[in-house]
């Protein structure tokens, strides 16, 4: 029986001295194990007076009970102060302000080609996309441009390869609007165009909006009156738009517009009614259908209404431009 209580208090030391669980679970072993302590001792049992079998017994189990519990409680211990030091560890305070990121900003070009569109739709127009690279035809041949034009030299357009260019502007999609549809159209294209040229007011890349509409009965009254109500919604009430006659090959009259600017005239791009042979190379019929169009830049726009002094400023991708929009 003496036994028995020593070794109750030798493992109760072993239990409270275990620092990991690791450790706990070899003491554990040494006690309650196969061949620990008390499988020791109830193996002996045989041997004592048998008279003290049966307290003897008890007692080893009793012990094996309490011995379990203690570990058990041990265990539980030993994890909850493990937390503890991790946590005290790992410290984290939650009162302190979080870092947010920065909140995305749309670019000023953006806001004005969603400006226009939101305009146009309200009149009808459906917007239409177009890629950048284009075929010669679209860019140029479709639209009238004499095999010789001077806009085909090198100096103004990137040429890609297999007969193919960066678009010039976005006049190719009235092309790839227009062929194989009948009539009647109304639609604006805005997109990036690229010319090879490169100063403060000019980039290899920009911005236009193509605007067109074909119907049997359309006119060059209709597309001033339009203009000129996008130029007030633009600029504001008192804008007057202007028409000077130009030249496109494929509009016919033509003319460059201009709007009224603090007390000025800003340029801001060409248009006309759609040349027949345009018509044509769509396969529609002029004596039946009839049409306008115009092309104008958006990027002195956006710059005038964002208060960005430099058209290269407006194309770096510098954050720090948006954040002040
Ligand atoms: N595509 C012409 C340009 O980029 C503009 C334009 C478009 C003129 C449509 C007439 C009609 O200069």
């Amino acid at each position: 029986m003496s036994q028995v209580e020593r070794l109750e208090a030798e493992a109760r030391e072993a239990i409270d001295n275990a620092g990991t669980r690791e450790e706990l679970v070899q003491v554990r072993a040494r006690f309650l194990g196969r061949k620990g302590s008390v499988a020791a001792i109830l193996r002996g049992i045989g041997e004592l007076p048998a008279a003290e079998r049966g307290p003897v017994g008890a007692a080893a189990n009793e012990a094996k009970q309490k011995i379990e519990s203690w570990v058990a409680e041990r265990r539980a211990a030993l994890e909850a102060s493990g937390r503890a030091a991790d946590l005290a560890e790992h410290r984290l305070d939650v009162t302190l302000p979080g870092a947010a990121p920065p909140p995305g900003r749309l670019h000023p070009v953006t806001r004005v080609f969603r400006d226009v569109i939101a305009f146009f739709a309200s009149m009808g127009f459906a917007v239409q996309d177009g890629p950048e690279v284009e075929t010669d035809w679209n860019n140029f041949g479709a639209l009238n441009f004499p095999d010789d034009h001077p806009a085909r030299d090198i100096q103004d357009t990137f040429f890609v390869e297999g007969g193919t260019v960066l678009r010039t502007h976005t006049s190719p999609v009235q092309i790839r609007t227009m062929t194989g549809r009948t009539p009647p159209f109304r639609f604006i294209a805005p997109g990036r165009v690229y010319r090879h040229d490169s100063d403060a007011t000019h980039t290899p890349m920009f911005h236009q909006i193509e605007g067109f509409m074909v119907d049997d009965r359309t006119t060059l009254g209709d597309l001033k009156g339009i203009l000129h109500a996008f130029a007030r919604h633009m600029f504001g009430p008192d804008t007057e738009l202007r028409f000077r006659g130009h030249y496109f090959p494929f509009t016919e009259p033509s003319a460059e517009m201009d709007f009224s600017y603090r007390g000025g005239w800003m340029e801001w791009g060409g248009c006309g009614m759609i040349h027949p042979e345009v018509l044509r190379n769509c396969g529609i019929d002029p004596e039946r259908h009839q049409g306008w169009a115009f092309g104008m830049g958006i990027d002195r726009t956006a710059m005038d209404r964002f208060g960005v002094p430099d058209l290269r400023l407006m194309f770096e991708g510098d954050v720090r431009l948006l954040e002040q929009i």
